[in-house]
């Protein structure tokens, strides 16, 4: 099993699709290990999106992710970090297909509702700058031998 970190922007929280999301993640069959709702502080945003730190977008991208409550997640289940990408969809939403939570719930990269971890290495690291290894849940859940072919 893999492990992934989700995120619903500030965006996505003001226009009441926690809930949304959240479902989307649960009808799928991931297992959420994790939850906070938070405000990000300016240095933590940049420590998050450091790979785009040269990038013309950067000031305006720390400014969205800092302008209202987000809720963190930690995300668990097979091949969790490919599943949640496809499941959130392109990053600009005038190309994510529909059936996404972006080709979905989106019109504006610069508002495009989630983030997801990219890659292993992604998700190791954010989840690390968001939750500490007390705040992430081990338990079973009752669905999965339901979900997963054992
Ligand atoms: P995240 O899950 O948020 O990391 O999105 P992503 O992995 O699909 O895209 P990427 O990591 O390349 O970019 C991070 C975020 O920066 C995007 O989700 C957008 O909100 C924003 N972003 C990326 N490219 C642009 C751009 O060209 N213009 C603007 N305004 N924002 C951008
Ligand atoms: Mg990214």
């Amino acid at each position: 099993v893999e492990r992934t970190f989700v995120m619903v922007k500030p965006d996505g929280v003001q226009r009441g699709l926690i809930g949304e999301v959240v479902s989307r993640l649960e009808r799928k069959g991931l297992k959420i290990v994790a939850m906070k709702m938070l405000r990000i502080p300016k240095e933590m945003a940049e420590t998050h999106y450091a790979e785009h730190r040269e990038k013309p977008f950067f000031n305006a991208l720390v400014s969205y992710i800092t302008s209202g409550p987000v809720v963190a997640m930690v995300v668990e289940g097979k091949s969790a970090i490919s599943v949640v990408r496809n499941l959130v969809g392109k990053t600009n939403p005038v190309e994510a297909e529909p059936g996404t939570i972006r080709g979905d719930l989106a019109m504006d990269i610069g508002r495009n509702v989630v983030h997801a971890s990219d890659s292993p290495e992604s998700a190791k690291r954010e989840i690390s700058i968001f939750f500490s290894d007390d705040e992430i849940v081990d338990y079973a859940k009752v669905d999965e031998d339901w979900v997963y072919e054992r």
